[in-house]
């Protein structure tokens, strides 16, 4: 194979934990919104690549992995801000060319999944678009606003109506220290809304969905480390971002006794690796975070989380 049948990647790549044994097609490259933490939008500009080089790349892949692929995930960013039709083209063509193919999912910003039409969204599902991974990082509307996501509590409801009706997974993260260290009031809120959001999005089934927590790390170059160079952003402590993380928990009360919402704080930027099965396993989650908070020795250390 010559250096010409390699697949394109615009790097630094990003892909949720999950997605580590699919294959990553880039589809789009950076971002159209610019949250004040994240990396995507910085040193990319946004594209959205033309059919024929996705094309290209898939065949390239179908020859590499002799049309054996399960499971696709389209780089980078937002790649649902990618007009229908072409999503259309895409899914088809590798739907086509990989017949063992389970499930497609990309990174979706909320505004873009809504800009999309119910039937719109079936017509994805169907065609494999089976899973997204969406970033509400709070329930609060004022850290929302603080952190430039451009959306509302609101949208995130209406978001995950669409997704579930769709029969698309939904996987949401959220952030802990978004608000920085001080400022009790709004970490509380932070704890408190996003777990009545996690409440009022619960469907009345025993599908499984996915919430997960990071903890905010601070690249060079965003919004939030020039803050923080500023002198006008503190990072919150361990402690502090378990004693929010335990709010939360504290705060979730579904309806569903069936409900099947997988959790997981075990992402790198984390202190401590915790998951379970909300809310079944709340007593438990908040048992190892009282353990975190009491063993502060077992904690992951600074230098070696990441994102
Ligand atoms: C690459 S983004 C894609 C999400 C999607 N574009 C959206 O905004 O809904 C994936 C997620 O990683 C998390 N993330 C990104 N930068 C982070 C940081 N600096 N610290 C902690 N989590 C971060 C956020 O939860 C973010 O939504
Ligand atoms: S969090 Fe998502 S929408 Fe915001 S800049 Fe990053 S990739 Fe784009």
């Amino acid at each position: 194979m010559s250096s010409q049948d390699n697949i394109y990647y615009c790097h630094p790549i990003f892909r949720p934990p999950s997605e580590a044994n699919s294959l990553l097609i880039q589809l789009t490259e950076g971002c159209t919104y610019k949250c004040s933490f994240c990396v995507s939008n910085l040193r990319k500009n946004f594209k959205i690549r033309a059919f024929n080089d996705v094309k290209k790349d898939l065949e390239i892949a179908r020859k590499i992995y002799r049309g054996e692929i399960k499971r696709i995930f389209f780089l980078d960013g937002n790649a649902m801000v990618t007009p229908f039709q072409e999503l259309i083209k895409i899914l088809d063509y590798a739907n086509k060319i990989f017949p063992y193919l389970e499930r497609c999912s990309v990174y979706a910003h909320s505004k873009d999944i809504l800009k999309k039409t119910s039937s719109q969204l079936e017509e994805l599902s169907t065609l494999g678009l089976k899973m997204l991974y969406v970033g509400f990082e709070t329930g609060n509307n004022e850290l929302l606003e603080s952190i430039n996501k451009q959306t509302t509590k609101d949208d995130y409801i209406k978001t995950t109506q669409k997704l579930f009706k769709a029969h698309i997974t939904l996987s949401a993260t959220f952030i802990n220290g978004l608000g920085g260290s001080g400022n009790q009031e709004l970490s509380k809120n932070h704890a408190i809304e996003s777990a009545d959001l996690v409440n009022k999005i619960c469907p009345n089934d025993d599908r499984k969905w996915y919430i997960a927590f990071l903890s905010l790390m601070i690249p060079s170059g965003t919004e939030i480390s020039k803050r923080k160079k500023a002198g006008k952003f503190i990072e919150m402590t361990p402690k502090e971002i378990l004693d929010e993380l335990k709010l939360f928990i504290q705060n979730i009360n579904f309806k569903n006794p069936n409900a099947n919402c997988i959790f997981r704080a075990n992402h790198a930027s984390n202190y401590l690796p915790i998951k379970g099965i909300l809310e079944k396993d709340k007593e438990i989650i908040l048992k190892t975070i009282e353990f975190g908070l009491s063993h502060k020795n077992n904690l992951r250390p600074d230098y070696y989380r990441r994102l």
